[in-house]
């Protein structure tokens, strides 16, 4: 059986999980620039792990800044095969409460100022109707179930610009669009992730209801930080308990069938 390495991208809160036993950094480049930190290399249950922070070790950068490119770039390069991406989301229905976890299947593109391909070079249209990876998606669902984590098997997110959050007007558009969380990240990371032919599956954290629920407070910064820290441990185990399951499959990511 060929072998698995798994990138884990830490998102807003969750971008230093104390996962790895004789961790090591290791500063990398690419030819898009650096990545938004050194990789932390190690491993869990004996298999190759490779973290990331999405916004800098110490939460420096903001979305727009963040350099995809060379993020997937390297860990493309360092070799994974797999990559699990946490993120915070907000929640655009009423049945996602903050703490829960969503694994989203679809994503709806609102990011406006993001190269969305690494290839600057040639015209190459990426199939993109099913943008994660089921297999990884039913191990995560299969381990949430066994942790009895709330959570939510599919659902839509829209990717917004940022940094600012959306308006009431945005909120109510994206709740009838069909979105069903918003975050400002899974774009273009996950199309990245299906260009370099590497599974990627997000692990999305909902923390506030962004602004369109009447009743609740409008989302803020110190929400999202708040209900994540709370709940980071859920995903840390969420986490622990997938990667020894994960193994090459023939979910079609890497061929670009699905
Ligand atoms: N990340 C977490 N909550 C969010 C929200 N309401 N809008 C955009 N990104 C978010």
């Amino acid at each position: 059986m060929s072998s698995i390495k798994v990138g884990i991208i830490g998102g807003s809160g969750l971008d230093d999980p104390k996962l790895l036993k004789d961790a090591k950094e290791k500063k990398v480049k690419t030819p898009f620039g650096s990545p938004s930190s050194p990789l932390t290399v190690g491993k869990i249950n004996n298999i190759d792990i490779v973290i990331l922070a999405r916004h800098g070790k110490s939460h420096s950068i903001y979305p727009t800044g963040v350099n995809f490119r060379a993020n997937i770039y390297a860990l493309k390069k360092e070799g994974c095969t797999h990559i699990l991406a946490t993120t915070a989301v907000g929640s655009l229905r009423e049945k996602i409460r903050p703490g829960d976890l969503i694994f989203v299947d679809q994503f709806i593109d609102f990011t406006r100022h993001r190269p969305l391909t690494f290839h600057d070079e040639k015209v190459i249209h990426t199939p993109m109707s099913e943008p994660f990876c089921k297999d990884l998606r039913s191990l995560l669902i299969s381990s949430a179930k066994a942790l009895k984590l709330r959570h939510h098997t599919k659902g839509t997110v829209i990717t917004i610009e940022g940094p600012r959050f959306s308006t009431k007007a945005e909120s109510h558009m994206f709740r009838s669009w069909g979105a069903d969380v918003i975050n400002m990240s899974t774009v273009p990371e996950v199309i990245l992730a299906r260009e370099a032919g590497i599974c990627y599956q997000t692990i999305a954290m909902s923390t506030d209801y962004d602004c369109w629920k009447e009743g609740e407070d409008p989302v803020t910064w110190d929400m999202i930080l708040s209900i994540m820290s709370k709940n980071a441990e859920n995903v840390k185990k969420l986490i622990l308990k997938t990667i020894p399951m994960i193994k090459n499959t023939d979910c079609g990511c890497k061929g670009g069938k699905q």
